[in-house]
């Protein structure tokens, strides 16, 4: 199976990318899109993973922020890099970018494969651009698996969960665009959680850089931390590990404290679902794309 992958490059986005390449999923490409952190900071990222996990797929550099409101990252709960560690970061890395461009990419790739598959673990921006301006390969997506979104309450706001705070225009634009939409929303990633007990023995960027992403929630005063990216990964990877239901979603533009809610209701005939039903073991398989061969 192929896919590609639409990022802002967090850690959960890089441990989202060991879990496919652990599943024998190939990644086709790889769009980079301002969340986390501002969009040079991501493409450092996705340098460093790429130099670290010796990461092949094509970097290529999307939307520097969001198509109407002021930029928002999670700097301030993740740090200057958008990413969190008990110790070590990833190192420097020089993998050219393949295009400036990343819908324009993006576009080729949907136009020529057979049956594409998006990843998408950032704000939407880029796949609402892909809409706007490439309209014919934006139809062609087979499948559209966003981490994104809240049944419930949100974690970057009261209402809101970051990826749809941080640009919840492109979020309503995909949201009507009538896509073939999976959400793989915070209610349903809260249901996979891990603790300190559950580190697993990895190499030892990767733990610290888990580490870093555990204390986000430990920090907290919380016994532990929901997994994100990675959940919606197992989508593609294990799909008997979630259950998508019809669910229309609804995306608040208003910019007042629902900014970027969403919500889901049964009534629409559109083709989004929602991750509803989570597998007991979706924690651990998760993690088991970050262990150390033994
Ligand atoms: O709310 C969690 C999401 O926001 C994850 O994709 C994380 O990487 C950030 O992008
Ligand atoms: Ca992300």
């Amino acid at each position: 199976m192929r896919v590609w992958v639409d990022t802002d490059y967090g850690f959960d986005d890089l441990w989202a990318l060991l879990v496919l390449r652990h599943g024998g999923v190939e990644v086709s490409g790889i769009s980079l899109v301002a969340g986390n952190a501002p969009l040079p900071q991501v493409l450092a990222n996705a340098r460093g993973a790429t130099a670290h996990y010796g990461f092949t797929a094509p970097l290529h550099a999307g939307a520097d922020r969001p198509l109407k409101r002021t930029a928002e990252t999670a700097q301030r709960i993740l740090g200057p890099r958008g990413m969190t560690s008990r110790g070590a970061y990833l190192p420097e890395g020089d993998a050219p970018l393949a295009s400036e461009d990343a819908m324009a990419a993006l576009a080729g790739w949907l136009i020529t494969e057979e049956a594409p598959q998006v990843l998408a673990l950032g704000p939407l921006t880029n796949i609402a651009r892909l809409i706007q301006q490439h309209p014919e390969a934006a139809a062609r997506i087979r499948r559209l698996v966003w981490m994104g979104g809240s049944a419930g309450p949100g974690n970057h706001s009261a209402l809101a969960e970051f990826n749809a705070l941080a640009d919840p225009e492109a979020a309503d634009m995909v949201a009507r665009a009538g896509l073939p939409l999976d959400v793989v929303d915070l209610m349903a990633c809260r249901q996979a959680r891990f603790g300190p007990a559950e580190m697993p023995r990895c190499e030892a960027l990767t733990g610290d850089l888990l580490g870093g992403y555990l204390d986000i929630g430990l920090s907290r005063g919380r016994d532990g931390m929901a997994i994100y990216d990675p959940v919606a990964a197992l989508a593609l990877t294990r799909p008997e590990a979630l259950e998508f239901q019809p669910r229309a979603m609804h995306v608040s533009t208003t910019p007042d404290e629902s900014y970027g809610a969403t919500t889901f209701d049964a009534t629409g005939q559109g083709r989004t679902r929602l991750a509803t039903g989570v597998a007991s073991n979706t924690a651990h398989l998760c993690l088991d794309a970050l262990k150390t061969d033994d």
